[in-house]
């Protein structure tokens, strides 16, 4: 496997994915397709921006004949597809961009590296196309102790989760039709660096240190289910490498956390590194109307993927939150970058409706 085009790298798992492969594989080619969207920030590949084998290409996966022209002149034998529209609170103001991305342009993708792999005399021999789904595509569970596991049905509830289903299922019926090489895997909530700070826990860091409200929707109560980012990227790693093809993983950090309570964690940990005295922040928790349809409580079964494939977290949450809210802190000028001018306004706009 030469060259692989990485697609929705300048975002926040997208940016770990590539560092990672970049970094690991000197002999793979690997070429970074974003159309750099409000979510997509080639500060968080600033490291690896002249690496030998890093290629960025901006562009926007629904565009069929720039990704078919881009398939077949860099030769593609691996495509990991990360591009999306990926926030909740977005889909429900605009549902039709995450239909056209999350679903077109999948399906540009998928057709595109049909057209190109079905032309090679080798046809999909040492092909892979993975696609990066989400946990949300399985609807809510209630507080039972209950988790999802790959045989779960789907029932997705918000118009995001409605798109990335939609996806997962045109990429499965790719390789029931044409016989393409697919793997999909299903990833709970991802926490760490780089992520866009519209998401709860770096909105959270962000708001604490400057002393802003922190918007919890309803009572708090909803649960979601943890993982390091750079563990997802390690599992995609083996999963593209070792998974079988037309296979279902899903990806979790068995690490369950009530909404309020995570956030007790956030602002002690804030407030502790920035020397603050115990209990300083909890003042700025503001309980505000709850997200339209808000899925009570995800939690991952990811034992497949241990045992088949023997991957497991490599961090403890306690540990991944204090590096992750330190890093919020030591890159404030990431921070500004991106909530300076038009996210500022759509975050008030957005705050100012609740
Ligand atoms: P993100 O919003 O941080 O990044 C998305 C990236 O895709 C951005 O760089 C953006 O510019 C790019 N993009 C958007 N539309 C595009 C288009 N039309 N063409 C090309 N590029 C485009 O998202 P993320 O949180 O890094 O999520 C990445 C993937 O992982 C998504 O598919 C998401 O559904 C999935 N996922 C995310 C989580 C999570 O907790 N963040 C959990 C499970 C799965
Ligand atoms: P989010 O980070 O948007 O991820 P997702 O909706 O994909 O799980 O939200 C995580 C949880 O935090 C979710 O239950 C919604 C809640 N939340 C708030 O209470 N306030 C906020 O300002 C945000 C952004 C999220």
């Amino acid at each position: 496997m030469k060259n692989i085009i990485i697609t929705g790298g300048a975002g926040f798992i997208g940016s770990h994915v590539v560092r990672l492969f970049v970094n690991k594989y000197p002999e793979y080619h690997i070429i970074n397709v974003d159309k750099l969207t409000y979510a997509g920030n080639l500060a968080n590949l600033k490291d690896i921006e002249n690496k030998p084998n890093y290629t960025f290409v901006k562009a926007d996966i629904c565009d069929f004949d720039t990704m078919v022209k881009l398939i077949q002149d860099e030769k593609v034998d691996g495509i990991i597809h990360l591009a999306a529209e990926s926030h909740v609170d977005r889909s429900i103001k605009d549902p039709f961009t995450f239909a056209k991305t999350n679903v077109l342009g999948t399906l540009s993708l998928l057709q595109a590296a049909r057209l190109y792999w079905e032309s090679l005399p080798e046809k999909y021999e040492g092909k892979r196309f993975y696609h990066i789904s989400t946990d949300e595509v399985y609807g809510a569970l209630e507080f039972d102790g209950t988790l999802f596991s790959e045989e779960t049905k789907y029932a997705p509830h918000s118009p995001y989760s409605a798109s990335k289903a939609s996806s997962d299922h045109f990429v499965r019926a790719f390789h029931d039709t044409y016989g393409m090489p697919t793997i999909v895997t299903n990833c709970s909530n991802n926490y760490g660096p780089y992520q866009f700070p519209e998401k709860l826990i770096p909105l959270f860091i962000n708001n604490i240190r400057h002393r802003k409200p922190l918007p919890v929707y309803g009572k708090g109560e909803n649960v979601r289910d943890w993982l390091y980012v750079i563990d997802h990227a390690r599992a995609i790693d083996v999963i593209f490498h070792k998974g079988r093809i037309a296979e279902t993983y899903n990806i979790g950090g068995f690490n369950e956390w009530k909404n309020i309570d995570l956030i007790k964690v956030l602002i002690a940990t804030v407030d502790r590194l920035l020397g603050k005295p115990e209990g300083y922040s909890l003042d700025l928790i503001t309980f505000v109307t709850d997200r339209a349809g808000h899925d009570l409580r995800y939690a991952i079964d990811s034992t497949k993927l241990k045992n088949e494939l023997g991957w497991e977290p490599s961090l403890q949450f306690e540990e991944g939150i204090e590096k992750t809210v330190q890093w919020y802190l030591d890159n404030q000028e990431w921070l500004d970058n991106i909530t300076s001018g038009e996210y500022e306004k759509y975050y008030e706009s957005m705050y100012a409706n609740r």
